[in-house]
């Protein structure tokens, strides 16, 4: 087999985060790391409470994007297992199971447990880790910073007030490197906390500042902020002994709780003070602290920027990473919508107390932004990047989480999980690869050749297959070797077909006969099975009415008792996730043809009435004939004076019947002219029929409802057991006779058992017939 494939590499275009994130990943995660040793068991059953309540806030937000739920519990030594689900309640019952035991020395093994949720969450993700003890695996913490940094998580530590004494500062690095907090807590404070932090779950939170100041202060020295019209909520939180929040407003008005200030949370090391619609312009903070402290100010805005690196000037963001090369010259390519102008981008060194280095700026087309290069210390930084958006305000912004600079990685290899094809079509799979350094990358699966490309820096490669067949289907290898590793990612591949109609797709014409039955067929077929509905004028129609049935999985539209209104567009459509076929039967329904016209004029009176004939001929010579034979000439019992009169030139007939059926002609020298006279009449049996039958197995029976009467009567046939109508398609080996005044039923079957009706029907009456068919 021969496939045409071909390369192309694309550009997606990635919001909030540099990991290429494909549709099914946009949902974030939501974990708990819990530390179940001994000395957690006067602390456990509250905190699993407060883990419910989180978790119930969760499920209870109704635009919430977490879908994802893990649960990492840590031990000494052991860590794990890690639950990852999509349903809550298995996370609720690992909760509930938690068996705390073990850990005589105070250290445990933290870092590694957050390491193993950072490995299974998705970007954007909340980490809230909980106990009561310093990590004694602190020589893990640049990994876990890695990963929060790919993450863009926020990792938040409760830890409860402990007996360990402790200088290690493992936990307070990853919450001030990444985007969380660490609080020390007691017992009472654990509920505000949690209450603070339920309310601190947004994804739309941006960093507006972010500052560690290493010793006391006691005298304030101000910051400036500057707020952005789309920022909803600003929150300032100060991590530092007994500390205190000034803010004063763009017009120089102290903030109070009178005015719009709201105290979050309020403990001895921690402050976090929110205020509602800050108006736009530029603020200013007087923070103090009895203790080295950390200053965080955030937002809640839908205006953030995305950024990324390359050793080489990128092209656009698919073609940067995550983190910058160490030692080497690197880029940073920012993206920020809705910016007229960037003021400055720079990088904020975090061992300082807020140093930054402004970079070389290059406008790099709409809303993107090339700065550098530089060559980074091995500290790490924030990007903060400064301007004026399309309002005129200034805006400021810095990266959720510390960036530190790295040797080169093994590629970082992201694809989509599952891609479908269609059978005849084009198959598009997705590989982004990350990579600081050249890289070669492979594509295989079974049933396709191996193929190779090399490419400088990250990029995002599609693979193409054309004429897509079912041979197609599996997974599908994409790799990546650069100078530090290999590796690879894969992605499911499902061919799917397009549905057909076994019957044909082309549109029929259906003329068919009033009162009679006729079955639709519509088979669909197609991978996966598609799904059928009917439509009548395009609207579905429902599966049963007074005309209508609805058979065999929707592979059969019966009408029945077809009446004459139903000249209608049958339409029926298989869909599958491929696409749609449909196959339109139109049907014309054909009245009885009206008895032709053999005479100047017709005329149909019901049975028991009268009729006057007037001739029209001036010079009629006053004979009328019936059949062409002179009534007067006529000997049968009707042709008396009582039911006929001549009066002058007209013929009046009294209580008409049957007999009087005929063409009646008057006549002049030189002309004739004709009526053809019908008598109307409600419908009579013509044969009786025993009501009761015994049939054998395998017999045939005949029932009898032919009748007379005019017009012709319609027949509509019923078995009692059934809902359904009798059809060939509904009761087997049934058929009509004689219009429908007959129904025979071959090869009788137990399921024949039973009591049958026929109704004829004309519009001056009906008549009814029931017969009871015993099968033995
Ligand atoms: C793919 O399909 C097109 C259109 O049906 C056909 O012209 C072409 O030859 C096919 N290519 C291969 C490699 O089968
Ligand atoms: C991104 O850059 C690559 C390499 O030049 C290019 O092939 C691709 O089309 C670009 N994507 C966009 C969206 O510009
Ligand atoms: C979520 O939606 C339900 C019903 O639509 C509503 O009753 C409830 O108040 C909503 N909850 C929140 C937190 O908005
Ligand atoms: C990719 O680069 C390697 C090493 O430079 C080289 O051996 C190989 O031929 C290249 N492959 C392609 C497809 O260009
Ligand atoms: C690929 O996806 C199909 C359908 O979703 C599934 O049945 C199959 O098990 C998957 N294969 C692998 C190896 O995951
Ligand atoms: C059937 O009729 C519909 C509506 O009139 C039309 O759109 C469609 O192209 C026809 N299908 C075929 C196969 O002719
Ligand atoms: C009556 O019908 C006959 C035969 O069709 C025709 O020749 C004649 O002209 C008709 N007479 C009148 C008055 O219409
Ligand atoms: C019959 O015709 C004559 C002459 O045209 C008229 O006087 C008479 O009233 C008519 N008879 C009837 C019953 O109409
Ligand atoms: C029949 O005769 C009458 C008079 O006798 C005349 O008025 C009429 O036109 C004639 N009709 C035909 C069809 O010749
Ligand atoms: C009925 O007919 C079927 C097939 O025609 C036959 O197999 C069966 O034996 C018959 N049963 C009786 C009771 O005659
Ligand atoms: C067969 O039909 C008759 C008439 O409706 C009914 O009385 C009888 O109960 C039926 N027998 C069985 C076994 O259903």
């Amino acid at each position: 087999m021969n496939w045409l494939v071909s390369l192309t590499i694309v550009c997606l275009a990635v919001q909030c985060s540099t990991a290429v994130q494909y549709p099914e990943d946009v949902y974030s995660s939501l974990a708990f790391v819990f530390d179940t040793t001994g000395s957690m068991e006067n602390d456990y059953l509250q905190l699993k409470s407060h883990a419910e309540s989180i978790m119930n806030y969760v499920l209870t937000r109704n635009n919430t994007d977490i879908k994802h739920f893990v649960f990492v519990p840590f031990n000494d030594p052991d860590v794990g297992p890690v639950t990852e689900t999509f349903d809550p309640k298995v996370i609720m019952h690992k909760l509930n199971q938690v068996l705390i035991r073990g850990g005589g020395d105070c250290p445990e093994m933290g870092i590694t447990a957050v390491i193993r949720a950072l490995k299974v969450v998705k970007p954007n993700s909340y980490i809230y880790v909980f106990t009561d003890a310093p990590p004694k695996d602190s020589h893990l913490v640049y990994d876990a910073l890695e990963l929060i940094q790919r993450k863009q998580s926020q990792v938040v530590v409760l830890r409860t007030v402990h007996d360990c004494i402790s200088t290690d500062k493992s936990y307070e690095n990853i919450a001030s490197l990444g985007s969380g907090n660490v609080f020390d807590v007691n017992k009472e404070d654990v509920s505000k906390v949690l209450q603070f932090v339920k309310t601190s779950m947004d994804t739309n939170r941006v960093n507006l500042m972010s500052v560690n100041i290493p010793q006391k202060q006691l005298i304030p020295f101000p910051k400036k902020l500057n707020i952005d019209e789309s920022i909803k909520n600003l929150q300032v939180s100060v991590s530092g002994l007994n500390s205190n929040i000034g803010v004063v407003n763009p017009v120089g008005k102290k903030m109070d709780e009178a005015h719009g200030l709201i105290t979050d949370l309020d403990l001895k090391n921690v402050k976090i003070v929110n205020i509602l619609e800050p108006i736009p312009g530029e603020w200013t903070l007087y923070i103090t602290s009895e203790s080295a402290h950390t200053i965080r100010a955030c937002g809640i805005s839908t205006k953030n920027f995305d950024f990324g690196f390359a050793t080489s000037i990128p092209k656009n963001m698919t073609q940067t990473s995550h983190r910058p090369l160490k030692g080497a010259k690197n880029y940073i390519l920012v993206n920020c919508p809705d910016v007229k102008k960037f003021v400055s981008c720079k990088i904020q060194d975090l061992s300082s107390d807020g140093t930054t280095e402004a970079l070389p700026i290059l406008d790099f087309g709409k809303n993107l932004l090339l700065c550098g290069p530089f060559i980074p210390k091995n500290n790490p930084f924030y990007v903060q990047v400064f301007g004026m958006n399309n309002n005129g305000n200034y805006f400021r912004r810095i990266t959720k989480t510390s960036i530190i600079p790295n040797e080169p990685d093994a590629p970082y290899i992201t694809t989509t999980q599952k891609a479908v094809g269609v059978v005849g079509g084009e198959l598009h799979i997705n590989c982004h690869v990350e990579s600081l350094v050249p890289f070669t990358v492979t594509w295989e699966s079974l049933n396709y050749p191996q193929q190779a490309w090399n490419f400088s820096q990250s990029s995002e490669i599609e693979l193409v297959v054309r004429n897509v067949t079912f041979q197609h289907e599996g997974i599908f290898t994409c790799g990546a070797q650069n100078i530090a590793g290999y590796s690879e990612s894969t992605t499911n591949v499902t061919i799917i077909s397009k549905p057909t109609i076994a019957e044909g797709s082309d549109n029929v014409t259906l003329v068919l006969p009033e009162g009679g039955d006729y079955a639709l067929k519509c088979t669909g077929q197609g991978i996966p099975s598609p799904l059928m509905i009917w439509l009548m004028n395009g609207s579905p129609v429902s599966s049963y009415s007074d005309h209508i049935l609805v058979v065999n999985d929707f592979r059969r539209l019966i009408i029945f008792d077809i009446p004459l209104g139903d000249s209608n567009v049958y339409t029926c459509r298989a869909i599958n996730e491929a696409g749609t076929v449909e196959k339109n039967y139109k049907i014309v329904v054909k009245g009885e043809t009206p008895f032709p016209m053999i005479a100047n004029e017709s005329l149909i009176i019901n049975e028991l009435d009268d009729v006057l004939m007037n001739c029209p001929l001036t010079n009629m010579n006053h004979k009328w004939l019936k059949d062409g034979v002179n009534i007067n000439d006529l000997v049968y019992k009707r042709a008396d004076e009582q039911h006929f009169k001549q009066i002058n030139r007209s013929l009046k007939i009294y209580e008409l019947d049957e007999l009087d059926n005929g063409v009646y002609t008057c006549m002049s020298s030189n002309e004739t002219y004709t009526f053809h006279l019908r008598i109307a009449f409600a419908p009579l049996f013509i044969k009786y029929q025993p009501e009761t039958m015994m049939i054998s197995k395998n017999e045939t029976v005949v029932f009898d409802c032919r009748a007379r009467g005019f017009p012709k009567p319609r027949v509509y046939w019923r078995k009692l057991e059934s809902a359904f109508p009798i059809t060939p398609w509904t009761l087997k080996d049934t058929e009509y006779l004689e219009d429908k005044q007959v129904l025979k039923i071959h090869n009788i079957d137990w399921i024949h058992n039973g009591t049958y009706t026929c109704i004829v029907k004309n519009k001056l009456g009906s008549e009814k017939r029931r017969f009871e068919l015993y099968v033995f």
